[in-house]
């Protein structure tokens, strides 16, 4: 994971809007986000998450068969983001491209490249969740301002025999609910004109408690029915990983499924709801701390705009034996990347280069 080391308190966005720490708190569970600074993008972001989870896994970018970011804020609305991700990399072999299903994207990702992988298609497949929502939001407007912050999650998936690893996933979307949370401008049906941007309509907007309705039903549910699927009753889950959204959805959902708020990985205090990123966030912190050990039975579950709901039920199998590389795998991954940057940077003067050439012969 990665996260932008500035931090935004409720206090500082006291000073900035009509709001207060104990609001924020009572109502949401947040305490502090992480936003972005000069020069941090979703895909700088990506990046180092992407980087830290090649060496959890030690393994060699070059291995990579398929990147999938899932992104509601790429760097461009052209190129994808993943590009730039497996430019960054040095991930020579693998296809890349983006995935939209906003705050469920990590959870759909981790669905399409397990299905990749299931297919025999591609042996190793790099899934990250992230997202820049603090750039696009309405710093007037408290009631999604106080919500959102800025990171990054990864994941390498790998074929592996065994009772571990995805046991089923669960997709779902109900598009009537599209406008209870969107950004209406910077697409096709309003592209950005000086009117859009006068409005506000680049920013994202929300009805905060159509979502609450929807994200509390949903969490349940999503929860629920794979875990049915992949045939455990829900005393059997030892975690589940939600979507960071509010601690009040993550509590209502449990009462709901009658599971306590113990079983429930929750560390939206520190960093607020991060989109596409909050699922391995959370995971990945869980692993951290020992919340989540070898063997465990997750529940992973993302929910949002859309509307789209999500969820995965894996058996942990365990960062591998060797999770602390020798200093030569290291230094060689350190490499692959440098390589990578001379390798972008010559491509891209041989482009220029050549094009230059053939001005040069059509104009003879
Ligand atoms: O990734 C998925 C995306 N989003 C979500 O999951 C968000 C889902 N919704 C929520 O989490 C909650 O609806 C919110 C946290 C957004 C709002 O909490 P709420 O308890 O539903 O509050 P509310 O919208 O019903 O507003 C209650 C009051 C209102 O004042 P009045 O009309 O009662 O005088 C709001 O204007 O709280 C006011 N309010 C605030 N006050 C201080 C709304 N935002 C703020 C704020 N600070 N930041």
């Amino acid at each position: 994971m990665y996260v932008p080391e500035r931090i935004l308190t409720n206090d500082d966005l006291a000073h900035l809007m009509d709001t207060s720490d104990g609001w924020i708190r009572e109502r949401t569970g947040i305490a502090r986000r992480h936003v972005v600074s000069a020069g941090e993008t979703t895909a700088s972001m990506a990046i180092e998450a992407s980087r830290r989870a090649l060496q959890v896994a030690d393994a060699d970018p070059r291995d990579i068969d398929l990147i999938i970011v899932a992104t509601s804020t790429p760097d461009h609305p052209m190129p994808p983001t993943a590009c730039r991700v497996q430019d960054a990399l040095g991930a020579t072999q693998a296809g890349a491209f983006d995935l939209n299903a906003a705050c469920s994207g990590f959870v759909y990702a981790l669905a399409a490249g397990h299905q990749a992988i299931a297919s025999g298609e591609h042996g190793q497949v790099l899934v990250v969740g992230a997202d820049t929502l603090t750039s696009r939001l309405d710093w007037t407007d408290r009631g999604t301002a106080v919500l959102f912050g800025d990171g990054a999650g990864a994941v390498l998936l790998r074929a592996a025999d065994g009772q571990a690893g995805v046991m089923a996933t669960l997709l779902g979307a109900d598009g009537s609910g599209g406008d209870v949370l969107m950004i209406p401008a910077g697409g096709s049906a309003m592209p950005l004109t000086h009117e859009a941007l006068a409005q506000g309509l680049h920013y994202l907007r929300m009805d905060g408690r159509q979502v609450y309705r929807f994200a509390t039903t949903a969490l349940a549910d999503a929860a629920e029915q794979v875990s049915r699927k992949a045939g455990w009753s829900l005393e059997e889950i030892d975690r589940v990983i939600p979507h960071q959204a509010n601690v009040r959805i993550i509590a209502a959902a449990a009462r709901r499924l009658g599971l306590p708020m113990e079983r429930f990985v929750v560390n939206l205090e520190e960093y607020g709801n991060t989109s596409a990123a909050s699922v391995p966030i959370a995971l990945c912190e869980a692993v951290a701390t020992g919340l989540v050990r070898p063997g465990d039975r997750l529940v992973l579950v993302g929910f949002g705009a859309g509307l789209t709901w999500a969820s995965v039920a894996l058996r942990w199998r365990g960062a591998p034996e060797e999770a602390v590389p020798s200093w030569y795998r290291v230094w060689w991954r350190w490499s692959i990347y440098q390589w990578a940057r001379l390798r972008s940077r010559a491509r891209r003067l041989a482009r220029r280069a050549t094009a230059a050439l053939v001005r040069v012969a059509m104009r003879r």
